[in-house]
């Protein structure tokens, strides 16, 4: 099997944090490098859970500190989800593994090249690093596959009524992202929402009995609170749904529409404005919208690969 190299930048962040251990599972995926970014916590936790989690699960894979903050904005964290360092309370072993010293868009670039144009990237936080290497790299957008993406919702919104976390927090990264030219596959809360898994069925997984199986069930409880009180029948579970598609995209359906961000409105910044829904009348149609999943596919696959711990 040709594996597809990978780069996932994320913000862990409890739910990258599992995406991460099924990444690491995922036998379709070459996992090239983790670049982290400021979001769901600062900077300081998100680099630093993201080594943990690798060494944790023993991936002997180099992370990649990333920015700080948003190009323009001030930081808005997600402690009431992903608790104040990003673990949701859970404390793993400091990583042993040596400091990396490149920034996160300086390896984006080189492992790019290094890939020759057939890089995956797949960004499931704030969408910041990416904006820099694509402003500091004229080649930048020549040497990106393709780039999945948590993000956005063609409908709805989790930080206001109409805006995702991850583009609201960079609403003008998003933008050069998604104007970019690269081809963007987008895992908005239009189907991360019916990608959930029931408490029923994480205590289940967690019976598989493996350590990464604990973590999986306790770095979710904090989540699954938040989800029970807003009477959701599971916790989203939204950054495994990018790194599922990037593998598997046959669990799920979708269309190419085109999508630009609002970076301008008062109550609006940070939407992501699709003609999926219209007249089609945008001028590139360079996305595609990931709208469904068969969750007992979904949730099916999860076990088999946290059954692999
Ligand atoms: O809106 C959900 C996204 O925001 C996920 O990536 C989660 O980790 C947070 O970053
Ligand atoms: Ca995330």
């Amino acid at each position: 099997m040709n594996k597809i190299p990978v780069i996932i930048d994320c913000d862990p962040g409890v739910d990258d944090t599992l995406a991460l251990m099924l990444a690491h599972q995922m036998e379709e995926l070459d996992i090239k490098a983790i670049t982290t970014v400021a979001g769901n916590a600062p900077i300081a936790y998100t680099f630093r859970n993201g080594r943990n989690v690798m060494d944790y699960i023993g991936a002997q894979v180099p992370v990649y500190k990333g920015a700080e903050k948003p190009l323009l904005r001030t930081l808005q964290t997600a402690a009431h989800i992903h608790g104040e360092d990003g673990m949701g309370g859970v404390v793993l072993p400091a990583s042993k593994q040596s400091v990396e010293s490149e920034a996160a868009w300086d390896a984006i670039h080189r492992i790019a090249a290094e890939e020759k144009g057939e890089l995956t990237l797949i960004a499931v936080g704030p969408m910041t690093n990416i904006a820099i290497a694509l402003s500091k790299y004229e080649d930048m957008k020549d040497l990106i596959k393709r780039i999945v993406i948590m993000g956005g919702a063609a409908i709805g919104g989790n930080v206001t009524p109409c805006a995702e976390f991850n583009i609201y927090e960079d609403p003008e990264a998003a933008e050069m992202m998604f104007t970019s030219g690269i081809p963007v596959y987008m895992c908005g809360l239009d189907v991360t929402m019916e990608a959930y898994m029931s408490r029923a069925e994480i205590e289940k997984l967690m019976a598989l009995g493996s350590k990464e199986a604990k973590l999986f069930h306790d770095v979710e409880q904090k989540a699954l609170a938040f989800y029970d009180e807003m009477g959701r029948p599971g916790v989203a579970l939204h950054d495994p749904t990018a790194v599922l598609f990037a593998a598997y995209p046959e669990l799920f359906q979708g269309e190419w529409c085109g999508v630009h961000v609002e970076t301008k409105g008062k109550i609006t910044s940070g939407k992501t404005v699709t003609d999926l829904y219209s007249d089609k009348q945008f001028d590139t149609h360079n996305t595609f919208i990931v709208t469904k999943v068969d969750r007992e596919a979904f949730v099916q696959k999860i076990f088999d690969l946290m059954a692999n711990y």
